[in-house]
C-alpha cells in the first residue's frame, strides 16, 4: 500500500524561529524578540535568525529542487498587525509573496496562524490570560485568511499550546517567562475561545474551501511488551488518561475534539463552564512527535535502561516506535486524516567540510521515523502528510542557536546556506514516495 500518491512530503518552520527581519515591514516585537538576555543560551535572540524574510526565494528554490511538496510556515501576527486594529500592507505582502513562491515551484503551503509569537501590544493588554484577546486575534486571522486564503488551503490555528501555555506561563522556561501556575484554567480558555473563534473565521472567510487542524505536541506511551496485545490496549488507555497522557494530551484533545472536560492538576480547565463550549469540527488533526512518553522525567518508565537509550543534542530519546504508536493511537481515537507536522532531530556540533554536511545520524533518523510511519499507514490508519523539523537551522527558544535541526545549514554571519546529507537522502525518498522504506 506505502504513502498515497499526494503525500504532502514536506518541512516544517516558523516565523520567529527562522524569519528574522524583527523590524522589517513595519513588524513590531512579539514576546520572543523582548526576551530578556538570561533567558536565552548565550544572551543570543530571533532578530535575525536565518533570515527567511529576505532569503525567500532562495529558500523556496532549494525546496524546489529537493522535491519538496509542502512547506509548513508560521505568520508572525506582529509582522501583520504592528499595532491593534492596523494592518501592515508590507507585511502582509510577504506572506503573499512567499505563498506565490511556493505555489509556482509546486509546493503547497500549510499555514500555522500562531507558533508562539504573540505580538508584545497583546501580552501588555494581558495576552493568555485575558478574554480580551479573543476579537484581536480573530481580527488577526480574517486578515490573514481574506488575503491568501485564494491560494491557501491548508490551515493550523496554534502550534503545540501545551507548550506555549505551560512552558510560558506555568514553568516560566519560554516567553513571556511567567511561573503563574493557577492561571492555567484562564489561560487555557482563553486559548481555546481563540481556536473556537479562529476555526469558524477560517470557515467564514476563505474562498478556496479551507482544511483546517491544529498541531499538538503529542505523544503516547510505549507497550510494555512489543507486539501483545494486552500491552498495547494497556498503553492505549494510559496515553490519554494517566500522568502525560492527561496534561499534555487529553487536557487539550478532550475539550477540543470531544467537548469534554477534564480534570488535572487537581483542577478542571473549565471553571464550571460547559467544555462543549470549545469544541470544533477539524478536518485533520497535526501532530508534532519526537518522542514517547516512556523516556520523560515525569511520568516516565524507570524500567527502561536509559544508558541503551540514543538521545539528540536536546535530550529527546530517538525511537521510531515513537511515531508509529502516536500515529494509530490517535486515529483509532479520532478517525481523523493526520498530519505529521514536526518530526526531527538536533545536533550540536554540525559543521561545513568542502561545501558538504555530513550528518549520518539525521540520514538514519529520517528512515528510522518515516519506516515506522509507513508501517502505521500500511495497517490502514489516514496520514496526509509529514513535514520534517525543520527545513533550516533555527532559533530554538531559550536553547538559542547551539543546535541544528535544519535539513539546510545555515551559516549565523553569512546566512550562506548548505544542503545537508539528510536533505539529500530525504530528497530520494521523496522521488520514490518512500516505497523502498
Ligand atoms: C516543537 C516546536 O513546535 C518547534 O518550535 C521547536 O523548534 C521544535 N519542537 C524542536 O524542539
Amino acid at each position: 500500500m506505502g504513502f498515497a500518491e499526494d503525500f504532502l512530503w514536506g518541512a516544517a518552520t516558523s516565523a520567529a524561529q527562522v524569519e528574522g527581519g524583527f523590524e522589517m515591514d513595519g513588524r513590531s516585537p512579539s514576546i520572543w524578540d523582548v526576551a530578556p538576555k538570561e533567558k536565552i543560551a548565550n544572551g543570543e535572540n530571533c532578530h535575525d535568525s536565518a533570515m527567511q524574510r529576505t532569503h525567500y526565494q532562495e529558500d523556496v528554490a532549494i525546496m524546489k529542487k529537493m522535491g519538496l511538496k509542502a512547506y509548513r510556515f508560521s505568520i508572525s501576527w506582529s509582522r501583520v498587525m504592528p499595532k491593534p486594529h492596523f494592518v501592515s500592507r508590507k507585511g502582509i505582502q510577504y506572506y503573499s509573496d512567499l505563498v506565490d513562491e511556493l505555489l509556482k515551484a509546486g509546493i503547497e503551503p500549510l499555514v500555522t496562524l500562531y507558533h508562539w509569537d504573540l505580538p508584545l501590544w497583546a501580552y501588555e493588554l494581558d495576552g493568555w490570560e485575558s478574554e480580551a484577546l479573543v476579537p484581536h486575534f480573530v481580527e488577526y486571522v480574517e486578515t490573514v485568511v481574506t488575503a491568501l486564503s485564494d491560494r491557501v488551503r491548508y490551515w493550523i490555528t496554534f502550534n503545540e499550546p501545551s507548550c506555549f501555555l505551560m512552558n510560558g506561563y506555568m514553568q516560566g522556561v519560554h516567553a513571556p517567562f511567567k511561573r503563574k501556575y493557577l492561571s492555567l484554567p484562564r489561560i487555557t480558555r482563553v486559548f481555546m475561545l481563540c481556536n473556537k473563534a479562529a476555526v469558524e473565521a477560517i470557515r467564514n472567510n476563505a474562498i478556496l474551501s479551507p482544511k483546517v487542524g491544529l498541531s499538538f505536541a503529542f505523544g503516547v506511551y510505549l507497550p510494555e511488551v512489543k507486539r501483545d496485545k494486552a500491552s498495547e490496549e494497556a498503553a492505549y488507555i494510559k496515553s490519554f488518561s494517566k500522568q502525560m497522557g492527561v496534561m499534555n494530551n487529553a487536557w487539550f484533545l478532550k475539550p477540543i475534539l470531544e467537548g469534554k472536560k477534564v480534570r488535572a492538576y487537581g483542577i478542571y480547565h473549565t471553571k464550571g463552564k460547559p467544555a462543549v463550549e470549545y469544541q470544533v469540527k477539524f478536518d485533520f488533526i497535526a501532530i508534532n512527535v519526537y518522542s514517547a512518553f516512556d523516556y520523560g522525567s515525569y511520568g516516565g518508565n524507570p524500567h527502561i535502561d536509559r544508558s541503551k537509550v540514543k538521545y539528540d543534542a536536546i535530550g529527546n530519546a530517538i525511537d521510531g516506535d515513537s511515531l508509529y504508536y502516536a500515529v494509530k493511537f490517535l486515529y483509532r481515537r479520532y478517525h481523523l486524516p493526520i498530519l505529521v507536522s514536526e518530526n526531527g532531530m538536533a545536533a550540536d556540533k554540525e559543521k561545513v567540510e568542502d561545501g558538504h554536511v555530513h550528518d549520518s545520524y539525521r540520514t538514519d533518523y529520517i528512515k528510522e521515523y518515516l519506516s515506522s510511519l509507513k508501517k502505521a499507514v500500511n495497517e490502514g490508519n489516514e496520514v496526509i502528510g509529514y513535514c520534517h523539523w525543520s527545513l533550516l537551522d533555527n532559533f530554538e527558544w531559550a536553547e538559542g542557536y547551539r543546535t541544528r535541526f535544519g535539513l539546510i545549514y545555515v551559516d549565523w554571519q553569512s546566512k550562506e546556506r548548505t544542503i545537508k546529507d539528510s536533505f539529500y537522502e530525504y530528497s530520494k525518498i521523496i522521488a520514490e514516495n518512500g516505497r523502498s522504506l
